[in-house]
């Protein structure tokens, strides 16, 4: 079916947000909204032969990819969301900006928008910063893209997706996120999200990098990889963010990878339908092994694949309803 502007159909009335800044703060309705939205953006806009990847509901519409730390897959994939859908998408990249003469965040970004800007898009190595200029810009959404160790909410509706799509539903499926917990904003993202959709999450890690507080959350915490193969139906495997951490949380990477690499070994002993997700970027050989990221198990490129049906769901509703809240 060719679909326009006329007959995609409005945004659910279960979605009033302007901002999209976690998944900590969303109902279970609100996520599966997004989720619903993104599977129909990929199966009948990106996979679409009629609608040749573009359906224009944001046309006029122009957003800035507000990066202050390094991407691959986010900023590219939020680029190819706007564009998909008609809306003008610039980037701005922090190390040649203004901020090196001293100009903060919030001027940057005021400056930015009064060029005419109707979303931000931001990274941020603080958390915060989205929320911060959430509540200091006026009439202009906000899509967190990864704040700190705070959250990245994009990431975890994609990887909820690509759950969703293999296994149908979330109902007693144990997804284990392994690895630096501590330090990881997708991990959060996704224990909120699991939480809220009737999964149960289980973190493993070394106990430097997974604390037992997420006990008192619902969430299984375990120390030994090799317990938990048999029992999870999806891993998810996080790298070691050596960038926010201030001491090594391990004697050696030889040392972690031994004990919680994910390697053809170990997944012989995992279920026979487990699925394998990584958030990227990998470090083959320390996370995951080069055989396991490319086996049949892994589905870590459909996950990027997802990352632009997800962020074409998530433009589309925080700016349509920003501007109907700046109609109000
Ligand atoms: N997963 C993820 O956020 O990747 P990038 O840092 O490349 O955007």
């Amino acid at each position: 079916m060719l679909y326009t502007k006329d007959n995609w159909g409005p945004v659910p009335a279960g979605w009033t947000r302007s901002h999209l800044l976690g998944l900590e703060d969303l109902t279970a309705e609100e996520i599966t909204i997004l989720l619903d939205l993104a599977q129909r953006f990929r199966q009948d806009v990106l996979e679409s032969p009629e609608n040749l990847r573009k359906l224009p509901l944001l046309t006029g519409k122009t957003i800035v990819n507000l990066f202050f730390e390094n991407s691959t897959r986010t900023r590219t994939s939020f680029g190819f969301a706007g564009r998909r859908l008609g809306a003008d998408v610039t980037d701005f990249s922090a190390g040649t900006s203004s901020m090196a003469k001293g100009e903060t965040v919030i001027d940057t970004a005021k400056n930015i928008q009064s060029m005419g800007v109707d979303a931000f898009v931001v990274r941020h190595v603080c958390p915060g910063v989205p929320k911060l200029l959430a509540d200091n810009l006026k009439n202009c959404a906000v899509v967190n893209a990864g704040d700190g160790a705070h959250e990245h909410p994009t990431q975890g509706l994609l990887d909820m997706l690509t759950i969703r799509q293999r296994f149908g539903t979330f109902e007693g499926l144990k997804v284990a996120l392994v690895g630096d917990i501590a330090h990881s904003r997708v991990a959060r993202s996704n224990i909120f999200a699991l939480l809220k959709l009737g999964a149960q999450p289980i973190v493993c890690g070394p106990s430097t990098l997974v604390s037992p507080c997420w006990e008192e959350m619902g969430v299984k915490v375990c120390h030994r990889l090799d317990d938990i193969l048999g029992e999870a139906d999806v891993f998810n495997l996080l790298r070691i963010q050596f960038e926010r951490q201030v001491v090594r949380p391990f004697p050696s990477i030889r040392e972690y990878s031994r004990l919680y690499a994910m390697d053809s070994v170990r997944l012989s002993r995992c279920k026979n339908n487990v699925l394998i997700l990584a958030p990227g970027p990998i470090n083959r050989g320390v996370e995951i092994t080069p055989e396991v990221a490319d086996g049949p198990h892994s589905v870590i490129l459909d996950q990027v694949a997802n990352g632009v049906a997800v962020r074409m769901a998530a433009l589309w509703c925080v700016l349509t309803r920003s501007k109907e809240n700046a109609s109000k």
